[in-house]
């Protein structure tokens, strides 16, 4: 962590204007001036991570499909369990980032993770049913997610297991057992998060809720940097496809 790096980071995500025509084009915007310096910052701002992994756990000859995977941080969360899964998929739309997953892969020899560039909403993988769909906090950047999420379910084997960790806010009256925000949570985090395209949803939760049948789920606050004083909502969430 440096003092630099975070300037630079805090200069793409509150102050550099976002462009393009596209959504892909939108991202790579936003993306293409921070990708060296983007895992350094998410460590502490997308909290839950690394903990739905674990709660996942391990998975020995599965495919797994990280939608929105980015720059392949979330594939150090399996250590040395990556070695006995049969393939990896990072896909993404944002180039920059995927190049930077793709370096990692290469690194550390991982010959079975494969990056993709690709819209989460419409790709499939070309050998078919796969065990593991995850979405860490990119959800909240595709405006199709309800797309993204019965994409996810198309190409799952029943039985098989959706992740999501992301920023949410809940509904003004949320089913009994779901957390409920007070109305200052429920204005402010899509207010704030908008600036950047990410847009934490009431919707996101109930949705994953009603297709798939949840096997766990945490609601929880996660501080933010250099806000000491507020905690962002977030949950975690792992779901089994229906058959
Ligand atoms: C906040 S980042 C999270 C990246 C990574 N999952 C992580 O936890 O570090 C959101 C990611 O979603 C990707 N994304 C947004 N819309 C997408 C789409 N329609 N298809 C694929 N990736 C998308 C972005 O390019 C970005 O990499």
């Amino acid at each position: 962590m440096s003092l630099m790096s975070d300037l630079k980071i805090l200069y793409h995500m509150a102050l550099r204007p976002i462009r393009g025509k596209s959504h892909a084009e939108r991202l790579e915007s936003f993306y293409s001036g921070q990708a060296e310096a983007y895992d350094d910052f998410r460590k502490r701002l997308l909290q839950g991570r690394e903990g739905l992994w674990q709660k996942i756990g391990s998975q020995p000859g599965a495919t797994w499909v990280d939608m929105g995977g980015g720059t392949g941080a979330n594939l150090e969360f399996f250590g040395p369990e990556i070695l006995k899964l049969k393939k990896v998929y990072v896909v993404d739309l944002a180039g920059s980032l995927l190049k930077v997953a793709k370096s990692r892969a290469e690194k550390n020899q991982w010959s079975h993770v494969e990056t993709v560039e690709a819209d989460a909403t419409k790709w499939q993988p070309s050998e078919g049913q796969v065990d593991v769909v995850t979405f860490s906090y990119s959800l909240t950047m595709i405006p199709d997610w309800f797309a993204a999420i019965d994409n996810a379910l198309a190409m799952l084997k029943p039985g098989g297991m959706i992740g999501v960790v992301d920023f949410y806010v809940s509904r003004k009256h949320p089913d009994d057992e779901l957390k409920k925000h007070r109305w200052s949570t429920r204005s402010f985090w899509p207010i704030w998060f908008a600036n950047d395209n990410v847009f934490p949803s009431s919707e996101h939760l109930p949705y994953l809720r009603y297709r798939c049948q949840t096997q766990w789920l945490s609601e929880n606050r996660a501080k933010v940097p250099y806000l000491p004083l507020v905690r962002t909502p977030y949950y975690q969430y792992i779901g089994l496809k229906k058959s």
